[in-house]
């Protein structure tokens, strides 16, 4: 599947984005390696810190349909320069491996860069070996 039909997916999405409080709409689409699509929006809650992030609830969303193979997450917000996803998010998204992002703007200016690039010196499963 190409950007262009995943960014209209993500942009629907976006339109779905719960977010009374900052009024921001967030929108993603989640592309799985074996060519299925996982869309997300943000959802607030008026305790502020249990909100979600787009990217977050796309991802959930995979995991827990048995998806964990992706090929790319595309991300679409109203702004001026092109998305980026939040250090959470991508925390989150290095869980399961390196694959490509695509940040994307109001008029369509798009970004691209990978998990790896984004979030380097990650923290993952290898540090909970337990030392003795
Ligand atoms: N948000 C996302 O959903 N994804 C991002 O990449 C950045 C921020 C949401 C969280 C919150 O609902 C709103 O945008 C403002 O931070």
């Amino acid at each position: 599947m190409d950007d262009k039909h995943l960014i209209e997916i993500a942009r629907k999405a976006k339109e779905n984005a719960y977010s009374p409080y900052s009024k921001f709409k967030v929108g993603a689409a989640l592309l799985t390696k074996n060519g299925k699509v996982y869309t997300g929006c943000n959802i607030e809650n008026s305790s502020f810190g249990l909100s979600i992030c787009a990217e977050r609830v796309a991802i959930f969303k995979a995991i827990s349909e048995g998806e964990k193979d992706f090929e790319k997450i595309v991300i679409v917000a109203d702004t001026t320069e092109s998305i980026r996803p939040c250090g959470a998010c991508r925390q989150v998204m290095s869980e399961f491996g390196d694959f490509e992002i695509v940040m994307v703007s109001k008029k369509n200016e798009i970004a691209k860069s990978s998990v790896r690039k984004l979030l380097p010196f990650n923290f993952n499963g290898s540090f909970l070996e337990i030392q003795h």
